[in-house]
């Protein structure tokens, strides 16, 4: 039921306000390219081959500015008709291990190391395993750069890039709050992606061509990748330069490779858009790939009142649970630490019957936001209550059952203890227990779990070199981002895609250049 109160306007205003900011800043943005690739400027570096992006993401972004940095030309490759991919609509936000932001909001104990921790135990069995060309060793390596560069790519967004990271947030299976996103603007895949393209759009060394399929990549006698094929408005064409292959992942490959490796999971929602997987590429290359079969789970994509049994799911920010937010049960009880790792909770709400949904496997869970928790996730709220996909509600107006709950709950977190689910931290959670409450206001939607991101992927090296068969890199084609494997083994703590996208795209990049 929504009340029309004061704070449900100011709500209903910031997510109309950032619906807008969102869209003006992306037009903007977008206008800006179209200029470019449709125009191209010449520059002194007309006759050099640039290096090639196959992608638009996060990960080709970076690796685009730092070949550009390098010295090289970059042409960046898209199918899609705007630049961006999943990164765009990241929504919590990036880590990064005792950054300046964390400091600036009293959490001085963070370190390299503590991230380190955090996710090897995230990563799992699998950290200990050997899948194609990547063993122990090497996932060590892969985790060690993405955890001891983390403050370092978040000084780059925001120093260099000009993104506003200031807020921070703890996610689950995280110790302390590390995933850094914006105060204001947009949210944090929108505000990265846009202020690259922005730099990268007023470099005359840029192209970018959007529409653009890769469908092959071409390999000389001796087995190095010379660049790429692609077709465009209907015709082929061929591009000389190293390739940086930045193409994402497969969660939106329902029936390919998400059937191939995962059939169990037919029937899923997803956040992910559906998209045919790109993997193959590498694969006719003699690429190896790891860990195929890990595939995250996210507890909260959005089930929308108006479109219940629609595939693809809006995603229910993992921020909202780490500014206070609480989970219940069909029957209006808690079940789990909310902030537990993805894997865990997912499979907590599993293990509760499903929903009676014909044509899609879903639960029917509740997301609750306190006061405290609605108004640390401001704009998250403001755009989901526009969106229709969360309600204000006061506390007296829920059935019996989560009253009983959010009371419970409430008495934990005034005790500091949580002695039904171990839950540590609670956020910005302020509501006190009992009759004192039945007049404040909280915010609930309907979630369920989604598949949302491949863990699996071509096997890579620290320098972001894609490997062959045992081991051997193959030459003149680079890897970055969510294409690749074994960095996240079993299940990858929420904010370390972006941060990968960051650190191994711009590695690749800089590596790329020095090719050309
Ligand atoms: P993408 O951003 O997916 O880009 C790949 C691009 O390659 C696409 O544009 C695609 O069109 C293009 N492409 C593919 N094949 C071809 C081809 N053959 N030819 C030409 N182009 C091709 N992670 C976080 O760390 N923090 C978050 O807060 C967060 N929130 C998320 C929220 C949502 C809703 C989703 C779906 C994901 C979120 N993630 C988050 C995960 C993260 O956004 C992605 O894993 C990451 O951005 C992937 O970046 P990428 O550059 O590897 O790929
Ligand atoms: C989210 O906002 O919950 C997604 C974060 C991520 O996938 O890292």
């Amino acid at each position: 039921m929504l009340h029309c109160s004061r704070s449900s306007l100011i709500y209903f205003v910031l997510g109309v306000a950032a619906a807008i900011s969102c869209m003006i800043y992306l037009r903007l943005t977008f206008t800006d390219l179209t200029y470019k690739t449709t125009v191209g400027v010449p520059s002194a570096n007309a006759m050099a081959k640039p290096v090639i992006t196959v992608g638009s993401g996060l990960a080709g972004l970076s690796a685009a500015y730092e070949a550009l940095k390098a010295g090289a030309k970059v042409h960046m490759l898209d199918r899609a008709a705007k630049p961006g991919g999943n990164s765009i609509k990241a929504s919590s936000g990036i880590n990064g291990a005792g950054t300046r932001f964390q400091k600036d909001k009293n959490i001085t104990s963070d370190d390299s190391a503590k991230f380190y921790a955090d996710s090897a135990r995230s990563a799992g069995a699998r950290m200990s395993s050997q899948s194609g060309a990547l063993g122990e060793a090497e996932r060590k390596e892969l985790i060690e750069m993405l955890t001891s560069q983390s403050a370092d790519a978040v000084n780059w967004l925001t120093d260099e890039i000009g993104v506003d990271l200031t807020t921070v947030a703890q996610l689950g299976g995280h110790s302390l709050a590390r995933t850094h996103r914006g105060t204001t603007g947009p949210p944090p895949g929108a505000a990265i992606v846009g202020a690259l393209l922005k730099k990268l759009g007023a470099n005359p060394d840029f192209t970018l061509t959007s529409s653009a399929e890769v469908e092959a990549l071409m390999v000389s006698e001796d087995g190095k990748v010379t660049g790429v094929r692609y077709t465009a408005s209907g015709e082929t064409h061929e591009l000389q330069g190293p390739v940086v292959f930045a193409a994402g992942g497969f969660a939106g490959d329902a029936h390919g490779l998400m059937a191939k490796h995962r059939p169990d999971l037919a029937g899923m929602p997803s956040t992910n858009d559906a998209r045919p997987a790109s993997h193959g590429l590498l694969a006719d290359l003699g690429a190896e790939f790891v860990d195929m079969d890990s595939v995250q789970i996210h507890p909260t994509g959005f089930v929308d009142p108006k479109d219940r049994t629609a595939t693809y799911k809006f995603l229910a920010a993992e921020a909202l649970r780490g500014e206070g937010g609480i989970l219940l049960s069909a029957d209006g009880r808690r079940f789990v630490n909310e902030m537990e790792r993805r894997d865990v909770t997912s499979d907590a709400i599993m293990a509760l019957p499903r929903s009676q949904d014909e044509g899609v496997r879903q639960w029917d869970v509740t997301l609750l936001l306190d006061p405290g928790a609605a108004e640390a996730a401001g704009s998250h709220l403001g755009f989901y209550l526009f969106k229709g996909l969360m309600q204000k509600t006061k506390v007296k107006d829920l059935p019996p059952a989560v009253i009983e709950a959010v009371d419970r709950y409430a008495a934990a977190v005034a005790a500091g203890k949580d002695q039904d689910f171990g839950r540590e931290t609670f956020g910005h959670w302020r509501l006190p227990a009992g009759e004192a409450n039945r007049e404040e206001e909280v915010a609930v939607g309907t979630v369920t779990p989604v598949t949302h991101f491949t863990m699996g992927g071509v096997a890579f090296n620290t320098k972001a070199q894609v490997l062959g068969q045992k081991g051997v890199p193959v030459e003149g084609v680079w890897a970055a981002g969510e294409i690749t494997g074994g960095i996240h083994g079993d299940n990858r703590l929420g904010g370390s895609s972006l941060l990968e996208c960051a650190i191994f795209g711009r590695i690749a990049g800089a590596e790329a250049a020095k090719n050309v």
